[in-house]
């Protein structure tokens, strides 16, 4: 207790919401996504549906579906204006996720306020595929509204329609990491809409939250120890080589949870069937090698700590799979996340109050005005 207040640093264990959307249980290895177990809902639905349910709190019936697909669809194009300021940053050739926070900027233009959720959630994935393009020199792929959300986006990234596989896989990844509790980026999302502002204005700032490395950017690394790796045979040589060396393994270990996390278990499993319908299935023979070397080495090098496996390690490996550049992985997963986002901002909008803790002062007191003379 400091100056009348409880300070908690980081806000760990304070509870700031009320939720219906996502329960993360660490000790369990639970998360509960708009009521169902997670491997209960990531493989069957498509993205579509899942938004449904987190939008409207229940399952979309067959008309329901198709209505939104279509209301979904009709928002992909992003207007021009959009378009030649991805081209100008891609110019400079910033990182995607920067490019996905200034293009986010950009999507209330000429859409009216009801609208707001659809067009993000469409035209998040038209901005991500455009600056990609631009980034490779290429003109932008115009989406198609007859695909499936998660398929428009793999089109608009290659031109090539994606093998009912590859569209499975994706949908699986984007139901996975939609929603995960009060995390960072859905904190501050309900911070700005909490002050009555827009939604473009609170996703923009949730864009800018996930871009740490700390909260969405560490896929990349899991996936470049694999390749490290290279061959089964040599997993255990190069992850005690590292262990002795003090560094962590990319892809294991968690915060919240403390068992193996829920998201790994169903992101192997999509991984499994999309590399054995189209890819390489060595690869995935190798990352499960890996896997199982390293969780017995962080049992011997870390006893007691319980670092198993976490998302970062199977996404690597399925948005790979996918065909997918590790820039990508980010801005892939706010693709997904933008929809929990606004899920958060509209119950927020909903049920929530202003949010706005207290700070306990510990600067100085009493000060007295010197003149910039007598400085110095
Ligand atoms: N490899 C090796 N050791 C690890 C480790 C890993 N991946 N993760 C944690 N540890 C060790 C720490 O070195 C520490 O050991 P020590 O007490 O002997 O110094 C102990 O486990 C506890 O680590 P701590 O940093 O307190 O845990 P945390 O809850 O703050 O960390 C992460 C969570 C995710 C930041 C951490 O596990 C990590 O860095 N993992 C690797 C990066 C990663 O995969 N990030 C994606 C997360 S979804």
């Amino acid at each position: 207790m400091k100056n009348g207040t409880n300070f908690v640093p980081g806000l760990e264990g304070v509870v700031a919401a009320e939720t219906r959307l996502s329960h993360v249980d660490g000790l369990a290895g639970e998360l509960i996504i708009g009521g169902f177990p997670l491997a209960e809902l990531a493989a069957n639905a498509t993205f579509e549906e899942t938004v449904y349910l987190l939008w409207n709190g229940r399952l979309p019936t067959a008309t329901e579906l198709t209505t939104f697909q279509h209301k979904l669809a009709a928002y992909r194009t992003v207007p021009p204006a959009t378009l030649a300021l991805l081209k100008s940053v891609a110019a400079e050739n910033a990182p995607t996720m920067d490019a996905l926070r200034i293009g986010a900027g950009t999507l209330s233009l000429g859409v009216p306020n009801e609208q707001l959720a659809l067009a993000i959630v469409a035209r998040f994935p038209t901005i991500v595929a455009a600056y990609w393009r631009f980034l490779q020199g290429q003109e932008p792929i115009v989406p198609r509204t007859d695909l499936s959300h998660a398929a428009n986006y793999l089109y608009m990234l290659t031109g090539a329609e994606p093998s009912a596989a590859r569209v499975r896989g994706l949908e699986t990844y984007l139901n996975t990491v939609v929603d995960h509790g009060l995390n960072a980026s859905t904190f501050a999302a309900r911070v700005i809409i909490a002050t009555n502002s827009d939604l473009v204005s609170a996703v923009t700032g949730a864009v800018g939250a996930l871009k740490g490395p700390l909260h969405g950017g560490a896929p990349g690394p899991a996936l470049d120890t694999v390749f490290e790796i290279g061959t089964p045979e040599r997993a255990e040589l190069v992850l005690r080589a590292k262990l002795d060396a003090g560094e962590r393994l990319m892809g294991f270990g968690h915060r919240i949870y403390k068992v193996r996390d829920p998201r790994a278990e169903v992101l192997e499993a999509a991984a499994e069937q999309m590399f054995a319908a189209d890819g390489d299935l060595a690869l995935y023979e190798l990352a499960k090698e890996v896997e199982a070397t390293a969780v017995t080495l962080l049992a011997e090098y870390k006893a007691g700590r319980n670092l198993q496996t976490n998302v970062e390690f199977y996404t690597a490996l399925l948005l790979h799979g996918l065909g997918l550049e590790t820039d990508l992985f980010t801005p892939t997963f706010a693709i997904s996340r933008a929809a929990g986002w606004i899920a958060h901002c509209l119950e927020q909008q909903r049920y929530g109050r202003l949010i706005r803790p207290q700070s306990a002062y510990i600067g100085e007191k009493g000060l007295a005005w010197q003149p910039i003379s007598l400085r110095g």
